[in-house]
C-alpha cells in the first residue's frame, strides 16, 4: 500500500531484531551510507488490517500502489493483553476517558526520551490514548510532552465511534441505556408509591416518593449529561499543553495533521529527528473528507483507508520537498489486525484480515496479531524485497534506540527478541501455541458480534488443555489443530514453549494497575476542559506551528 511504489519492503511475519534484519539485508549500502542517526519516521494506522493493503495482496483497494510486493508482513500486538507497561486485573484493556487518573506512568523509558536525550528533534501527531492527569485537569502528568516528546498535536484519547452521532457507539449507548432503565425502575417505583399512597392503598409518608422522583430525574439529567460528555468533552485536539478544539471539528481534523506534520518536518530538516504519525484513520467513526466519500469500493471503511493512503503519500511529498528522503527511515505499520465487530448492518466498518483468523482484541489469532510491517530508506534498504523474517511492534523500541546511537535501559529483563521466537521456531518450521481463546458470539461466528470486542479473560474465554498446537508454516490461517496422534513431535514442541513461558513468568513482577477501576473512572475534576465545567467548548486553532 502506501505509495509504496518499488521503493518499500515488505516484512512478511512477525518477532526478531528488526533492525538486525534490516542491515544484514545492505551490507554493501551500509559501508558507503551512513546508516548512523538517520531521521526517523514512525506512521502507525489504528485498527488497520493486513488484508486491506495492497503490499499484502488486497487488489482491489485503491492505493498510490504501483508495483508492489505480493506477500504478507510483519509485527503486532494484539489489544488484548494490554502493554507489559499498563495493565488491569478486571478487563479493561484501553483508558474509558480522558478525565481517568491512568495512564502510562511518568518514570517510564520511552524511546522518545532516550531520543531526545540524544539530540533528536522528537514529534508526535496524531493519537496519544496513554493518559492525560493524575490529579488535576492540568497537571498533564501522562502527556506526550512528559514522555519525551517536544512536540504534540492531536487527541490525547483515542478517536470512539462515540464522537459522531451514530450508531457505532462504543459506550455511551451502553451507558445511556444503564442509566435510562435505572431511572425507568425509579420513575415506576416513584409513580407506584405516589398511587398507593392517594389511594390510602399503600401506607407511606411522601418522603420516599419524593425521593425516588428526584432520583429518577436525576439519573435521567445524567443520561443526558453522559452522552454529552462523551461527545463533546472526551473528542478534543492539542497542541503542546493547550487545548485547540473541543469538541474537535472533523472536517478540520485531517488537513491540520497533515499541516502540522509538515511543519515539523519543515523545522526539523536539519535533523535528526523522531516524527511519531498515530493516524486517527481507519478507526470508527471513520472521519472521512468529502472528496474521498464513496469512492471506493469498500464503502465507507475503504473511503477511510484510501484517505489515509492519500494522507501518506503528502507526507511523503514533503519529506521529498524537503530534501529528506534519503535521511529517513520510514516504517509503517497498524496497531493490530482489523475489527472484525465493526459491522453495521451487512456494512463493512471495520478491517479486512484477509486469510487470517480472527481480528483485533483477540489474544492471540493471526488475524489480531499480524500487521503490515512496511519499511523504507532509499539507499540503506534494498527496495521492493518481501521479508519472511518475523518482527514484532516491539522492536521498534531497541531498533531506533540502537540507529540513534542510544542504549536501551538495563534495568530491565528483555523478552522482546530470542525468547519469543524460540517459542514460535523449531527447525525452520513456525510453531504457535493457543492457551486461551476467546468465545465467539454467537458461536462458531468467527467474532463476538454480540459485543463490541472479545472479552480476553475469566469465564468469557476458553482455556485449552493440552493448548492448541497450529504450524503456521503450512497452516496460516490456523484451520488445522495439531494432536499428538497427527504430529510427530508435538510432545517436544509443547514442552519447549512451556518452558519459554515459565521463563518468561519467572520475570514479570507486580505494577501498578493503571487501567483498573479506579484509574479508569471518570473523575470530574480530571477532565480537560476548555471552558468553564461543564461547558467544554472552545475553538482556537490558529493554524499549525
Ligand atoms: C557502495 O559502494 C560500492 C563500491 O564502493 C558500489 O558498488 C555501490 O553501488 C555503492 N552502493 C550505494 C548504495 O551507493
Ligand atoms: C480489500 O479490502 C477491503 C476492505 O477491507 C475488503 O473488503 C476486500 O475484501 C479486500 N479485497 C481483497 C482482494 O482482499
Ligand atoms: C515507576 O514507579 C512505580 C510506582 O512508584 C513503580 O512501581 C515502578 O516500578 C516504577 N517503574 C520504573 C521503571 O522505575
Ligand atoms: C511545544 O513545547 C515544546 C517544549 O515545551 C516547545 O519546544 C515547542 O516549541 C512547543 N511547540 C509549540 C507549537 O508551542
Amino acid at each position: 500500500m502506501l505509495h509504496l511504489h518499488h521503493s518499500w519492503l515488505c516484512f512478511r511475519s512477525w518477532l526478531a531484531g528488526m533492525l538486525a534484519v534490516l542491515l544484514a539485508l545492505a551490507p554493501s549500502a551500509s559501508s558507503n551510507i551512513s546508516t548512523s542517526r538517520p531521521n526517523i519516521l514512525l506512521l502507525m494506522a489504528d485498527d488497520l488490517g493486513i488484508g486491506d493493503i495492497g503490499c499484502y495482496g488486497n487488489n482491489t483497494m485503491r492505493q498510490g500502489t504501483e508495483n508492489y510486493s505480493p506477500g504478507a508482513p510483519s509485527a503486532d500486538i494484539s489489544l488484548c493483553c494490554p502493554g507489559w507497561r499498563m495493565v488491569s486485573s478486571i478487563g479493561y484493556r484501553v483508558l474509558q476517558w480522558t478525565g481517568a487518573s491512568g495512564g502510562l506512568p511518568t518514570n517510564e523509558t520511552t524511546f522518545a526520551k532516550i531520543l531526545k536525550e540524544k539530540g533528536y528533534a522528537t514529534g508526535l501527531v496524531g493519537k496519544w490514548h496513554l493518559g492525560l492527569n493524575c490529579e488535576s485537569a492540568s497537571d498533564h502528568c501522562h502527556h506526550p510532552l512528559h514522555h519525551g516528546f517536544d512536540h504534540f498535536y492531536g487527541m490525547p484519547f483515542s478517536l470512539m465511534g462515540d464522537c459522531a452521532h451514530w450508531e457505532l457507539s462504543e459506550k455511551r449507548v451502553n451507558l445511556e441505556q444503564k442509566l435510562n432503565f435505572l431511572f425507568q425502575v425509579l420513575a415506576l417505583v416513584a409513580l407506584t408509591l405516589a398511587a398507593g399512597k392517594l389511594t390510602h392503598l399503600i401506607p407511606v409518608s411522601w418522603t420516599p416518593v419524593i425521593w425516588s422522583a428526584l432520583s429518577a430525574v436525576l439519573l435521567l439529567a445524567g443520561s443526558y449529561f453522559v452522552g454529552a460528555l462523551i461527545v463533546h468533552a472526551d473528542c478534543l485536539l492539542m497542541r503542546n499543553h493547550t487545548i485547540t478544539e473541543q469538541p474537535m471539528r472533523f472536517q478540520t481534523t485531517t488537513p491540520l495533521i497533515l499541516q502540522e506534520v509538515a511543519s515539523f518536518l519543515k523545522r526539523n530538516k536539519h535533523g535528526p529527528f523522531l516524527l511519531f504519525v498515530s493516524f486517527l484513520h481507519v478507526h470508527i467513526p471513520l472521519i472521512t473528507m468529502e472528496n474521498f466519500l464513496g469512492k471506493s469500493l469498500h464503502g465507507l471503511y475503504g473511503d477511510n483507508v484510501e484517505e489515509m493512503d492519500w494522507m501518506v503519500g503528502q507526507i511523503l511529498d514533503t519529506l521529498d520537498m524537503e530534501g529528506l528522503t534519503n535521511s529517513t527511515l520510514i516504517y509503517f505499520t497498524s496497531d493490530h489486525g482489523g475489527s472484525l465487530e465493526n459491522q453495521l448492518g451487512n456494512s463493512q466498518y471495520g478491517g479486512w484480515n484477509g486469510i487470517y483468523k480472527g481480528g483485533k482484541g483477540m489474544g492471540g489469532w493471526e488475524g489480531g496479531i499480524r500487521v503490515p510491517g512496511i519499511f523504507r530508506w532509499p539507499g540503506v534498504l534494498p527496495a521492493g524485497q518481501v521479508i519472511g523474517e518475523p518482527t514484532s511492534l516491539m522492536d521498534v523500541f531497541p531498533t531506533v534506540v540502537q540507529l540513534a546511537g542510544g542504549e536501551v535501559p538495563q534495568d530491565r529483563y528483555r523478552t522482546t527478541q530470542r525468547n519469543n521466537s524460540a517459542l514460535h521456531r523449531h527447525k525452520g518450521t513456525m510453531w504457535k501455541v493457543h492457551f486461551v481463546t476467546p468465545v465467539f458470539q454467537p458461536e462458531g461466528a468467527g467474532a463476538c458480534y454480540g459485543r463490541k470486542v472479545c472479552p480476553c479473560f475469566g469465564e468469557k474465554v476458553l482455556h485449552h488443555d493440552p493448548p492448541l498446537l497450529f504450524d503456521l508454516s503450512r497452516d496460516p490461517s490456523e484451520t488445522h489443530v495439531l494432536t499428538p496422534a497427527s504430529e510427530p513431535v508435538f510432545y517436544q514442541v509443547m514442552e519447549r514453549v512451556q518452558q519459554a513461558v515459565r521463563e518468561h513468568q519467572r520475570t514479570l513482577s507486580p505494577v501498578p494497575l493503571q487501567l483498573d477501576r479506579l484509574g479508569n473512572i471518570w473523575r470530574p475534576w480530571l477532565q480537560p476542559c476548555c471552558g468553564p465545567f461543564p461547558l467544554c467548548w472552545c475553538l482556537r486553532e490558529d493554524g499549525p506551528q
